[in-house]
């Protein structure tokens, strides 16, 4: 079906992708952090459930890994409701959008990822259909074509971004429900640590889950990758239980050091220091110096960067802080220097 290439699949082709799945929360109870996220959505469910209405559109941004597909799968599933999985570029014409709109059921979340990726002519249509479940389509062309207007099923849109800024304003004001998730702390990424490894049945000590949170970045998907590898270790190395030692010594074979910052931060970071010399430094300069795409730099690398204090984000460009210097085994520059002079 014509419909199935801008579906994501829904089947889990590998073993992993299967372990993958296992290791997401199904229900709102069982998903860890994000509290203020959490406290709410049980609100405005069950209060759509109590007046047998569709939940109000949700939009999830936050920096990638967070958790917003698993979020929005279980929205759906505390709606009692299914739902499609879809993203922005897949979307690649109005029609596509009309087949997945007018396959839709009553109360059924549409999951759009990327948003911020959707082209304009596709965003027009989903305009009517979020403000009233409508369908404008045209028919035919030139003189003779006239719009015909079909009824929606009152449904959920829920869009995932990584960039909320580059969401255009009349999309951004459809939504009724805006949630940014935050990077999570260490306490809880130990506590979905200790979860995933029930799942995995493997133990592991409290250190040991500690160990691994404290070098995830704020990001369940990383800890839940992290743990997987530590596993091996222990597997082939020990007796398949992890231990803090099995972890500290899988994790730095890995080269994620203590903060959990891999060779392209540490890139990063040393070019600011030693090329820039502390200086502000443009965000294309950068992503030229490390030779990575200046959209991943702002949502992959750049969120913890700021989130432990490493960088900070200045008019004038990105400014490597003090704590960087001390953590790469660098000395400060002159003070003169972070004041702005200009070396030759
Ligand atoms: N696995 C991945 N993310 C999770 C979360 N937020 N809570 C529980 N388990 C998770």
């Amino acid at each position: 079906m014509e419909e199935d290439r801008i579906l994501s699949p829904q089947m889990e082709n590998s073993a992993e992708e299967r372990l993958e799945n296992s290791l997401r929360p199904k229900l709102l109870d069982e998903y860890i952090g994000q509290d203020k996220v959490k406290q709410n959505m049980k609100i405005y469910i069950e209060a759509a459930k109590a007046r047998q209405e569709a939940l109000d559109h949700v939009l999830l941004y936050g920096p990638p890994g967070l958790g917003k597909t698993t979020l929005s799968n279980i929205i759906a599933n505390e709606m009692n409701s299914n739902i499609k999985i879809t993203s922005g570029p897949a979307i690649e014409k109005p029609g596509d959008l009309a087949a997945l709109l007018t396959n839709l059921s009553e109360f059924d979340v549409l999951f759009i990822d990327e948003i911020h990726r959707l082209s304009k002519s596709v965003e027009e249509i989903l305009y009517p259909a979020l403000e009233d479940y409508t369908l404008d389509i045209i028919i035919g062309k030139g003189p003779s074509s006239r719009s015909i207007r079909l009824d929606l099923p009152k449904f959920t849109l829920i869009g995932a971004t990584t960039k909320a800024g580059s969401l255009t304003t009349p999309l951004r004001d459809r939504f009724g429900i805006i949630h940014r998730l935050e990077l999570y702390s260490v306490e809880d990424l130990t506590t979905i640590v200790k979860r995933s490894s029930r799942i995995l049945e493997v133990e592991i000590e409290e250190t040991a889950a500690k160990e691994i949170a404290r070098r995830s970045r704020g990001t369940p998907r990383i800890a839940n990758r992290l743990l997987k590898r530590v596993r091996d270790y222990a597997t082939v190395l020990g007796n398949g239980s992890i231990n803090l030692k099995i972890a500290k010594h899988a994790l730095n074979q890995l080269e994620i050091d203590e903060l959990g910052l891999d060779e392209i931060d540490r890139k990063l970071l040393e070019v600011m220091i030693v090329q820039y010399n502390g200086r502000p430094v443009g965000i294309e300069s950068l992503a030229v110096s490390v030779g990575e795409e200046i959209d991943t730099i702002e949502d992959v690398y750049e969120p913890y960067l700021i989130q432990i204090g490493f960088i900070a984000r200045t008019l004038r460009g990105r400014k490597v802080l003090p704590p960087a210097y001390k953590h790469l085994g660098y000395n400060l520059p002159e003070e003169n220097t972070f004041s702005g002079q200009i070396s030759i």
